[in-house]
């Protein structure tokens, strides 16, 4: 998440070129969920907060959690967007030696963490995110949000997450989810991941 977190919102680009997911998530998938459904988000947002100037010096986060609907939805879709593309890279790195302690502590192996997060975007009925983060404890887990929600970061810091809308894998895999869970597990971004890790514990102990 590079912008400045506040209105008037950009489309940030992808961190990877459009077809660098390949064979995982296609370019035509890409082109689609950043230029088209995430880039709407960010338009939405912005038409809304330009009719509402109180709500223009608020954050990105706090937008998430207005009870205007209309804002806390299109603000959602622009943070867990912003997240998914930095979840992922082409670049597949393993999880570093922290990182891999961390998720043995809190889910026995990185298999069983897998699982969880796999079954977890499954039994999502409609669309959502299925997310993997900190808990105030330290422990890490996975947390589901329905639609463009986003968890309470208060009790949870983001490290990634997965989209499991529909948009996300259909022109590649129409409705096989599993099949598209599986896939993104092979690109996913541990270096980010660390990286929101370590900036909250900074938040934390700050
Ligand atoms: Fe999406």
């Amino acid at each position: 998440m590079n912008h400045d977190n506040y209105y008037p919102f950009e489309t940030t680009p992808l961190p990877y070129s459009i077809d660098a997911l390949n064979p995982y998530i296609s370019e035509y998938t890409l082109y689609f969920h950043h230029d088209k459904h995430y880039k709407g988000y960010v338009d939405k947002l912005n038409a809304l907060l330009k009719k509402s100037p109180t709500m223009q010096n608020v954050p990105l986060e706090a937008l998430t959690k207005m009870s205007d609907k209309d804002v806390s939805t299109n603000a959602g879709g622009v943070y867990n967007h912003e997240l998914y593309f930095s979840s992922l890279t082409p670049d597949y790195k393993a999880p570093s030696e922290k990182m891999s302690g961390l998720i043995q502590n809190s889910f026995g192996s990185e298999k069983e963490m897998w699982n969880e997060l796999v079954s977890a975007g499954m039994d999502l009925t409609g669309s959502g995110f299925v997310w993997l983060g900190a808990n105030p404890n330290g422990e890490l887990e996975v947390v589901v949000t329905e639609n463009q929600d986003t968890p309470d970061l208060d009790k949870f810091s983001p490290l990634l997450n997965i989209d499991v809308w529909e948009h996300a894998y259909y022109l590649d895999r129409q409705n096989l989810r599993r099949d598209y869970l599986t896939a993104v597990q092979n690109i996913i971004n541990w270096e980010n991941a660390e990286k929101m890790l370590n900036a909250s514990s900074d938040r934390i102990s700050g």
